[in-house]
């Protein structure tokens, strides 16, 4: 720059020196003459010529001085003017004058490192935002203003909210449950970190939350504002709950066939064999009790090793047909009872299935359609190929499910009415082991009902190729 400097110095010296220089010669060559002379018309249009060729001389350096060096400072100053507002791809261009040479390539090397920079900043931006929307926990960011600075989407799902109507706004303002916002309160007031479990309605379901919020600090210790991340743990909590039910289900079940058993021997033993009715009688509740401690021993024995993860059906090309048709001799003494009309719609499908557990499926579903049915209703079992599955559906015309208790319906120990069902002698095991050993055939369970109407079950199973 210094270089650059002493030249256009120099420079304008030179031309001024030179413009003085030819001034004095012409004033001390022409004044004498001008003095001397007659024609001073003469004189004066050689003048006039004279500084014409002057003024051209002036304006053809003055340009090439323009040309030269002011031109590139321009275009290093436009350059410099494209990267404050942003574009650094702007570059200047490297002309020959010496003089610039150097600014244009400082220039281009800042505009370089600019780009780069940014570059990665953008990267950088790209994989925290990607990381953000995906970290499978909701995120929220609140800054010293308490407006929300940053939030994710799987945050806006959880409470069905949009990016405009959050960001930028006081996060009292967004309407989250009260006790996430008392919760993010205390956080940004305290300016700890903190953990918990919230619970909260969400339209007509019970949620869980785990929680935990933290203050954001930046460089200098500087308190930024908090960050709150948190879990839907509500399919965690249902789950434990399911794991209670079941151990206090298992020891309720358990519980009262051993009771009774204990009950009438220990009547038994008091005195009471020696009357032989009372004996035969109480032996015979004894022997019912203790059938009923096997069916419910052997249905958990077999729920558990259905449900190890790893199970595997022996399946094979299976004659559905045949499957029916064994499941229904089971079952008849029951139907018949009942007096229950009983309809085959059955086209010849080969499934690929375990026999034995088809049988055990069908017939779970039979004995369910026949208890919660009335005498003289009727029973449908059909069996047909759509979109390439097997398809079996038993229909009956019983007391029917509410629809709010279908999603519970295949939880062990599931009844839809406890006293109701404790008469017909179930645990609510059955269609625990349906839906797994259908799961296990790689297929699925469905459930359509109407109180008061009936109730249809339809099995999707996969086709022998
Ligand atoms: N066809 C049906 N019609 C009406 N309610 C049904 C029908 N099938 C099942 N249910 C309801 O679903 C509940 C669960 O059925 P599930 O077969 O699992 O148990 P369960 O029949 O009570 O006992 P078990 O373990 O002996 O089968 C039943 O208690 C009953 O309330
Ligand atoms: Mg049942």
């Amino acid at each position: 720059m210094k270089s650059f400097r002493h030249r256009l110095l120099i420079t304008l010296l030179v031309w001024i020196g030179m413009m003085l220089a030819g001034l004095f010669i012409v004033v001390h060559q022409l004044l004498p003459i001008y003095a001397n002379a007659e024609n001073k018309t003469e004189i004066w249009l050689v003048l006039f010529f004279a500084f014409f060729l002057a003024l051209l001389f002036s304006a053809i350096v003055g340009s090439r001085i323009i040309e030269v060096n002011i031109k590139p400072i321009e275009n290093a100053t436009e350059t410099a003017m494209e990267l404050v507002k942003g574009n650094y791809r702007a570059r200047a261009s490297e002309s020959n004058a010496q003089a610039s040479v150097e600014l244009s390539r400082t220039i281009n090397v800042l505009a370089r490192n600019l780009q780069e920079i940014t570059a990665v900043r953008v990267m950088e931006q790209e994989r925290l935002k990607t990381l953000i929307e995906n970290m499978g926990s909701a995120l929220i960011m609140i800054d010293r203003q308490g407006a929300v600075s940053l939030v994710n989407k799987p945050f806006l799902e959880e409470f069905e909210l949009s990016t405009e109507n959050t960001l930028g706004k006081f996060y009292k303002e967004i309407h989250v449950p009260y006790e996430l916002e008392d919760f993010i309160e205390n956080v940004f007031m305290t300016e700890t970190h903190s953990r918990a479990q919230i619970e909260f309605m969400s339209g007509l379901n019970l949620k869980n939350l785990n929680v935990y919020g933290a203050p954001v600090i930046g460089e200098h210790q500087r308190w930024l504002g908090i960050v709150i991340v948190f879990h839907d743990i509500t399919e965690l909590k249902r789950l434990e709950q399911i794991r209670k039910d079941f151990v206090a289900n298992v020891s309720h079940e358990l519980r009262t066939p051993v009771t009774s058993i204990k009950g009438f021997s220990e009547t038994l033993l008091d005195g009471a064999y020696k009357d032989t009715d009372t004996l035969l009688s109480f032996l015979e509740i004894v022997h019912t009790e203790s059938n009923r401690l096997e069916m419910l021993i052997n249905d958990l024995l077999d729920l558990s090793n259905v449900e190890q993860s790893g199970f595997e059906v022996k399946a094979q090309p299976t004659e559905m047909k045949a499957v029916i048709k064994r499941a229904v001799e089971m079952i008849q003494p029951k139907i018949n009872e009942k007096s229950i009309g009983l309809k085959l719609e059955i086209k010849p499908v080969t499934v690929y299935g375990d026999a034995n557990r088809l049988i055990q499926v069908i017939m779970n579903l039979l004995i369910n359609a026949v208890t919660y049915s009335g005498n003289n209703t009727e029973i449908t079992i059909r069996l047909f190929v759509k979109d390439n599955q097997a398809v079996i559906q038993v229909e009956d015309q019983g007391i029917g499910i509410e629809s709010s208790e279908i999603g519970r319906l295949f939880e062990r120990f599931y009844r839809v009415d406890r006293a109701r069902s404790r008469n017909s002698g179930g645990t609510g095991l059955g269609l625990s082991i349906v839906k797994h050993l259908i799961e296990a055939h790689h297929g699925k369970v469905e459930v359509d009902s109407a109180v008061g109407v009936g109730t249809t079950f339809t099995i999707y199973l996969p086709l022998a190729s």
